[in-house]
């Protein structure tokens, strides 16, 4: 547990302009953003935004809010941060939609403790939108970047300690552990938003959680203790 390797800044600008344009999963997220705002106001925050690129597929109406640890472009509505230095917030807000994709990954023995800062930026009728690698998959890719690897039942299990699962499903399944690149895959799946029993565990890619704030009769204790790293050895 001691010898997690953590990247930083220097690393991060050059890494994250892979990101720069919308990818199969941005574009995924992009929509179910739509299908929670339904064309309503509200303040989103992208926690891990890189470039901001999914900014451009927003729907009217949602203002949005970034941070990442390497901010290319500075503007109002973006903050350069270390989430592992720093608590996550964005100038005392909160959120009607916390997005955090292709993040949770890098976050190492800090998981539990930045899900609970997530937790606590959600307005109560929130939404928080997360992804998360399946590393169940047949031949899964562990990146040299990944901090915090973990089956999904694993991940899921954190997850549940601070927030209701409200759906999961998978972002794209895919032979190879990578997302869909070819226009044929792309377009077959682009709307498709399942879980597949036998076949999902070893083909999903990663899977997408809708999460909502904890509420009264949720009768579990919220979590605020130690960060919990589960499972699977990081790579
Ligand atoms: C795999 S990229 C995903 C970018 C974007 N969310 C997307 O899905 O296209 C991971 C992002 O997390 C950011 N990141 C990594 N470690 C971070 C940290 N400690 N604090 C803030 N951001 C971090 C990186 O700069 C990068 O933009």
């Amino acid at each position: 547990m001691d010898d997690v390797q953590y990247y930083k800044r220097d690393l991060w600008e050059v890494e994250n302009l892979k990101h720069a344009e919308p990818h199969f999963r941005l574009r995924k997220v992009a929509r179910v953003v739509d299908r929670i705002t339904h064309g309503r106001p509200c303040d989103l925050l992208d926690v891990g935004c890189g470039p901001a690129a999914l900014a451009r597929l927003m729907p009217p109406g949602v203002s949005y809010h970034g941070i990442d640890i390497a901010i290319h472009e500075p503007a109002p509505n973006l903050i350069e941060m270390d989430i592992l230095d720093e608590k996550i917030s964005f100038c005392d807000k909160k959120f009607d939609v916390i997005v955090a994709q292709g993040i949770f990954e890098y976050v190492g023995l800090f998981q539990s403790q930045k899900l609970a800062e997530i937790a606590s930026l959600l307005k109560e009728d929130g939404k928080f939108i997360v992804t998360y690698q399946n590393f169940t998959h047949r031949k899964p890719q562990i990146y040299k970047l990944y901090s915090n690897v973990q089956s999904p039942g694993d991940f899921r299990g954190d997850l549940s300690r601070f927030f209701t699962i409200e759906r999961c499903f998978a972002v794209s399944h895919n032979w190879n552990h990578g997302q869909p690149v070819r226009p044929f895959m792309k377009a077959a799946q682009a709307h498709l938003n399942v879980k597949i029993p036998v076949l999902s565990p070893i083909l999903a890619v990663d899977y997408l959680y809708i999460c909502s704030a904890r509420g009264p009769g949720d009768d579990r204790p919220a979590a605020r203790g130690p960060a919990r790293h589960a499972g699977m050895p990081a790579a």
